[in-house]
């Protein structure tokens, strides 16, 4: 039986010519700054994203601790979605890290509300509080669907981050989706933060990786704090080859992703068993509630898996189904048709 994984869009495996370029990278000891690749890799993502400066990464966890640790000093606060990844699934870094205080706001679509955070806000004038320093968004926000931000609200809250004087880090891990799907570019997406973390290892394919671009003062802090976070990488150009590859071949092929998740989503929400919020399928991700087949999300993910499909189970009665570079329309196709079938033969 042919397994078609939906689980996310970090199971790609590098493709024949990605391997190739990969395997001919010219590289060096990138501690020295020496690696020709990743300085490539570096430069290009941070003229596509209108930055001065841009760093590579092992991970986007790790590119996003170093940015909050070059953005804070020890006791700061920093504002987040209650769904946010940097919340959730980075083991609370912020604060084993860089001992930072984090609060959290709701809401459906991953977006903060400027009013709601307003009250919030303290300076360090007062020694009762921990003294805002960070805005943190997250865009497409996973756990909200793969939603894409409104850009008209990010510049709200860039306007309020500039009223209170406060840092905007995007946790940009599928920032390339959401540029596809907004049809907005990427610099004019990165426009409004002071730091982006992009991952190169989701939906662009790569194996390894993500970049981190910002200011290039901000650039040298961040620098400081991956060599602390032990990410400090020697010949890495041959991982930094595939994010090259990735970032120039792969970010318009997403609308593909985007196209045959539609598809599924579709099929899914006809099926019995499974509801599906259609207007939250935005770029690449469908979330299912399973409540109507009256079995939980780890019994839909076993029952599926048993008929070749692979999705993952995001709560008690929540699966996630994500396309990505090696489904294609066929797989498409035939994981609604199998989500159908095996739902309809449980009822
Ligand atoms: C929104 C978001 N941010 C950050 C990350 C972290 O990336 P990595 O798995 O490379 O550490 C992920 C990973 O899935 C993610 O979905």
């Amino acid at each position: 039986m042919r397994i078609i994984d939906l689980r996310s869009d970090t199971v790609t495996r590098p493709s024949a010519e990605m391997r190739r370029v990969m395997a001919e990278a010219e590289v060096g000891d990138d501690v020295f700054g020496d690696d020709p690749t990743v300085n490539a890799l570096q430069a290009y993502a941070a003229e596509l994203f209108g930055k001065q400066a841009g760093l590579f990464f092992p991970s986007g966890t790790m590119s996003n601790q170093a940015a909050l640790a070059a953005h804070t000093r020890r006791g700061d606060e920093i504002f987040l979605h209650e769904q946010a990844h940097i919340l959730l699934y980075e083991q609370g870094g912020a604060a084993v890290h860089s001992q930072l205080q984090t609060r959290c706001f709701a809401s459906d679509d991953g977006m903060l509300d400027p009013d709601a955070m307003g009250p919030f806000v303290h300076t360090d004038e007062d020694p009762h509080h921990a003294p805002t320093r960070v805005v943190t968004l997250e865009n497409t926000h996973n756990r909200c669907g793969g939603r894409v931000l409104d850009q008209r609200r990010v510049l709200a809250v860039r306007a309020f981050c500039n009223r209170h004087d406060l840092l905007l880090h995007l946790d940009g891990a599928r920032v390339c989706n959401a540029a596809v799907a907004s049809g907005l570019p990427p610099a004019e997406i990165a426009a409004p933060f002071d730091s982006v973390s992009v991952c190169l290892s989701k939906g662009l394919g790569a194996p390894v990786g993500s970049v981190l671009v910002g200011s290039a003062d901000f650039i040298r802090r961040a620098a400081r704090a991956r060599k602390l976070l032990g990410g400090g990488m020697r010949q890495a150009g041959i991982i930094a080859a595939g994010g090259l590859y990735a970032l120039r071949h792969n970010v318009a092929r997403l609308a593909d992703d985007h196209r045959r998740c539609r598809v599924l989503a579709e099929r899914i929400a006809r099926a019995p068993g499974l509801a599906v919020d259609l207007r939250a399928v935005e770029t690449n991700m469908v979330f299912a509630d399973t409540r109507p087949s009256g079995l939980g999300a780890t019994e839909v993910a076993k029952l599926l898996a048993a008929h070749g499909v692979l999705c993952l189970d995001e709560g008690p009665h929540t699966v996630r189904f994500v396309t990505h570079l090696d489904v294609d329309d066929r797989d498409a196709e035939r994981a609604a048709n199998i989500v159908a079938s095996a739902l309809a033969s449980h009822a």
